[in-house]
């Protein structure tokens, strides 16, 4: 994996070596720590040639400034009091791109004036900008074009030290759950299939988090045919891993996660066309979403009960693949007609879900799946889409994202969309047609959840190939983790 910076954190990080980053807000005033380093005014000039205005994440880079130093690069944060989570995030990736091959950083994050004081939050929220912004998906490339890379160190400077790591000891365990998520969805599927991606959810064990993995024996002997469907035509077997954290009150209903764990989809015999086809390596954001999520809570001791649940299989075309047509018995005993093939995610789902419920008899559950491209039509890649049975659940999740910056948009669930799948030869059919085909995959989970409140999140237009920003370089975006880990701190602690 790419060299990701070392972080640390300490009250006075002045220094006259390497790189120091200055953090000028709007108003445009020079903390007094670093305006001492600041003889004949070099950077007050610096600030006027440029015009920079102090935006977030905006820049000065002032080269070999008089003194020890390398450089002193002014970077922007507005107004600190109004700046966003994803504000914070920006500061700390152009922090981590501007300084380059430095070695050395020092942040300081001092303020020039009580109004514009940065909170202990916001500084760990820099170091995880930083963080996620280092992080390139270069594992397979034995040629590196950029010299030797450098393990950069980063020192941010805190008025409050102690509050300061308490947030980032948090945030860390955050910022390595969107990391792995993103790694889980970047890595091909000839390197990871299902077998390979439940030992990776084996790894959690580390954590304190219980790791079950079901095999497909015991998925038959569960009777979740709808999953085990979809892999008949791959060589390689399905697995189901089951996740657990117990931080809460002992006897406390569980908060739930299920995941889409698609490693690669062809479409089955509905093949899908060429083009494009090798994003499908994406088709388990979901899951890698959820494995991410259960890193990060039990990384930072998170207090509740969790459950984190991925199906994983591929899907393939071949001589014992599923055919259109083909009616299957699900867990829940529905039977569903298989009308297309590339509409797989809801079937591996569909008894996921019910497994859920049935084991575990959760508080709520909550889906991610790279379900639709419909829902990239509906909503681009801004917005993940989500369904629900539940308003509060769905307002929270709403709140989340807003906090976040992984937003999320709630398109409608009702029994009139819900005829869409009826089927004459079964009890559904797993596609509607050409029409409000993101709602129609809500409509086909929502029988497999009962009345447990449920929200299920289409993030097909998210987990992937998402536009670039200062922290994320990366294709697999790791969508999701933040957005869960405040929904559970936020309500559910
Ligand atoms: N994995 C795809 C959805 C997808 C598309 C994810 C583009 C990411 C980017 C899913 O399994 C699928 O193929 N869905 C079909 C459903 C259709 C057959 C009803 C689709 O969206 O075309
Ligand atoms: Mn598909
Ligand atoms: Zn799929």
């Amino acid at each position: 994996m790419a060299k990701l910076p070392v972080i640390s954190i300490s009250k006075n990080a002045l220094t006259n070596s390497g790189t120091l980053a200055v953090l000028v807000a709007s108003d445009l005033k020079i903390p007094a720590i670093a305006a001492s380093l600041d003889k004949n005014g070099q950077l007050k000039r610096a600030i006027k040639v440029a015009k920079f205005e102090g935006k977030i994440a905006s820049c000065v880079d002032v080269m070999v400034p008089e003194g020890g130093l390398d450089r002193i690069l002014l970077i922007g944060c507005g107004e600190p009091s109004k700046a966003t989570e994803t504000d914070w995030l920006k500061v700390g990736g152009k922090i981590f791109s501007a300084a380059g091959k430095a070695a050395k950083v020092t942040i300081v994050t001092e303020a020039a004036s009580d109004k514009n004081k940065i909170s202990t939050e916001a500084i760990a929220l820099v170091a995880a900008g930083a963080k996620l912004s280092a992080y390139q998906f270069d594992d397979y490339k034995t040629k590196s074009d950029n010299g030797k890379p450098v393990t950069m160190k980063i020192a941010l400077g805190a008025d409050e030290p102690t509050a300061t790591k308490r947030n980032w000891q948090r945030m860390s365990g955050v910022t390595d759950g969107v990391l792995l998520a993103r790694q889980l969805v970047n890595e091909p599927a000839n390197v990871l299939g299902p077998v390979e991606f439940a030992r990776k959810a084996q790894g959690l064990k580390s954590l304190g988090v219980k790791v079950q993995v079901l095999g497909d024996a015991e998925m038959k002997k569960l009777g979740m045919h709808a999953l085990l469907g979809v892999a008949v035509g791959s060589e390689k077997p399905a697995r189901m891993a089951i996740m657990q954290w117990d931080g809460g009150k002992k006897g406390e209903k569980p908060l739930a996660f299920i995941g889409k764990g698609v490693v690669f989809d062809t479409g089955g015999i509905s093949i899908k066309p060429a083009g494009n086809m090798e994003d499908m390596k994406g088709d388990m954001g979901g899951a890698a979403a959820v494995t991410g999520l259960m890193h990060a809570l039990a990384s930072r001791k998170a207090k509740a009960n969790v459950v984190g649940i991925i199906g994983l299989v591929e899907n393939m075309p071949d001589g014992k693949a599923q055919r259109p047509g083909d009616i299957v018995t699900s867990m829940s005993k529905q039977t569903i007609e298989i009308i297309n093939t590339d509409a797989e995610g809801r079937l591996v789902l569909a008894d996921a879900l019910w497994y859920c419920q049935k084991r575990f008899k959760p508080k709520f559950m909550i889906n991610l799946a790279t379900l639709t491209g419909a829902i990239l039509v509906a909503l681009g890649k801004t917005h993940a889409g989500i369904f629900s049975n539940n308003d509060e659940l769905a307002d929270n999740l709403f709140k989340a994202g807003q906090t976040t910056g992984e937003r999320v948009w709630r398109l409608p669930l009702d029994p009139d969309y819900d005829k869409l799948i009826d089927s004459k030869n079964a009890d559904m059919k797993n596609t509607g047609g050409r029409y409000a085909g993101s709602i129609a995959a809500g409509q086909f989970l929502q029988r497999f959840v009962n009345d447990v409140p449920w929200v299920h999140i289409d993030v097909a237009g998210t987990a992937m190939g998402s536009p670039q920003n200062e922290f994320n370089r990366s294709w697999g975006s790791g969508y999701g983790v933040r957005l869960l880990d405040r929904l559970v701190s936020d309500f559910y602690e």
